[in-house]
């Protein structure tokens, strides 16, 4: 575990607005954070381009926003009121409740507590612990009606199968894709975003015939690692591919492949992309009977659809991108924080400082300015520091061009641009600053 990373990236977080904890002023919630006014452009980022490059660029998938709030049916049917559990067990010593699949094991029966005290668990038994956030959703609480919050947007999208294919009229394989919140009460803390009670997941429940699942299976793999490495530009040495021992599988897979990325406490799940087979169709038929069939004309009969589910996870993908551009260097025997975003991902493209507050005419020409950026890309004026405090906070949330105007600029029509990465500095003509960052920005 690299603490030291972690610790300096969640400081950093917090210093610059990118991540608050959740009701942080009444003394916070555990393992629930919220996004500040740059972790928030992030995010969207994130969700834009995945919409854009799964929704709106391919013929074979469509998009889906259905509720957060679902019927218990629905849990009953995919099997997670049953077995949506993690094993518990308390340590005798400092009382800390864990999850027994997360503590380093001595053997079959005896596990290491964080406090380093040994638990036995033939003596302290482990017990299981359902993740599903329950509801009443009736108006009274003499008659209450439960229902549940999802713990994954696939169950959305199995219950609206039917709903989608007899709407937009196509055949298989048809990818229905969705973005939104999901929860589960997890016990695990410290890890930052990486565990969350209420998260977000971008995920395509991509349904084909039985005999294509394999073949499917396979290019979603490939498919979705390359998303990482090319749409995303995550480092490739912090990425692999992880598939899932038999002993892994989730009772429902035929096959599972984790991308993992090296977070700061080593590799972990990033994203799981599984051969869910028909179940989850089937289990919904069964419990709703609703027919959730497909014809196969070729074979002339029906059939349930297998899926192939790639199931990412916007905050981890929002961590990893952080983790990836967090930098340090030594400037002048002062350290520089600097947030090597790519462009697309940086809250603000460019930052406009005018050097002289105090002369309307330079005020007027870094306005103008900025307002033209500004129409293009996203952009902020800043003069309440000095230049050195100004480069400092644009380095940490990763603006990539600060642009200067200053005296010479009244003659020359002339303004400075320093580069985020190489710190270089280079005179370009007012008129020829919004190409020039276009250009730059690749
Ligand atoms: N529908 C399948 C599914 O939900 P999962 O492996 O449990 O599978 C998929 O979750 C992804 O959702 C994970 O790879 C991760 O990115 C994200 N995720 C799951 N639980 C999370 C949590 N507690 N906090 C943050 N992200 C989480």
């Amino acid at each position: 575990m690299d603490t030291d990373k972690l610790t300096k990236i969640v400081s950093m977080c917090r210093r610059r607005g990118f991540i608050f904890g959740g009701s942080e002023i009444y003394g916070g919630l555990s393992s629930v954070w919220d996004y500040g006014p740059f972790g928030a452009k992030i995010k969207k980022r994130i969700k834009d381009l995945w919409w854009d490059h799964y929704v709106e660029k391919r013929d074979d998938i469509v998009g889906l926003d259905s509720s957060i709030i679902m019927h218990e049916d629905v849990f009953k049917a995919s099997g997670h009121l049953a077995g949506f559990t993690d094993s518990l067990v308390d340590c005798p010593k400092c009382k800390k409740r864990s999850r027994v699949d997360m503590l380093e094991k001595e053997d079959t029966t005896h596990y290491i507590c964080e406090c380093k005290n040994v638990i036995d668990i033939t003596v302290n038994k482990p017990r299981k612990f359902n993740l599903m956030f329950k509801t009443n959703v009736s108006a009274t609480e003499e008659n209450p009606v439960y229902a549940y919050l999802r713990p994954e947007t696939a169950q959305g999208i199995f219950v609206n199968f039917a709903n989608v294919l007899n709407t937009v009229h196509k055949k298989l394989p048809l990818g229905i894709a969705q973005i939104g919140k999901s929860f589960r009460n997890e016990v695990t803390t410290g890890s930052f975003i990486f565990r969350m009670k209420e998260f977000e997941q971008m995920e395509i429940e991509y349904f084909v015939h039985p005999n294509d699942a394999d073949k499917m299976y396979e290019y979603w793999v490939k498919e979705r690692y390359s998303f990482y490495t090319d749409k995303i530009g995550l480092k490739k040495e912090n990425l692999r591919l992880r598939p899932h021992t038999a002993d892994e599988l989730a009772h429902y897979a035929r096959g599972c492949t984790d991308v993992e990325y090296m977070f700061p406490f080593g590799w972990s799940e990033l994203e799981g992309i599984a051969n869910r087979t028909d179940f989850d169709l089937k289990q919904h038929s069964e419990v709703s009977r609703k027919d959730l069939s497909c014809f196969s004309s070729a074979e002339n009969k029906k059939f349930i659809p297998y899926v192939i589910e790639p199931s990412a996870g916007v905050d981890r993908t929002f961590f990893a991108i952080i983790c990836d551009a967090y930098d340090e260097e030594t400037v002048n025997d002062r350290t520089r924080v600097v947030l090597r975003l790519k462009p697309y991902f940086a809250p603000y493209r460019a930052a406009v400082f005018p050097l002289l507050k105090k002369n309307d005419e330079l005020v007027n020409i870094a306005k103008n300015l900025f307002y033209d950026i500004r129409n293009k890309m996203p952009a902020t004026y800043e003069d309440t520091a000095g230049i050195g405090k100004l480069y400092r906070r644009q380095d940490e949330i990763g603006t990539p061009f600060c642009i200067t105007i200053d005296g010479d600029s009244l003659k020359d029509q002339k303004v400075t641009i320093r580069d985020r990465d190489t710190m270089l500095q280079e005179r370009v003509s007012i008129d020829q600053v919004v190409v020039y960052i276009e250009q730059k920005s690749i």
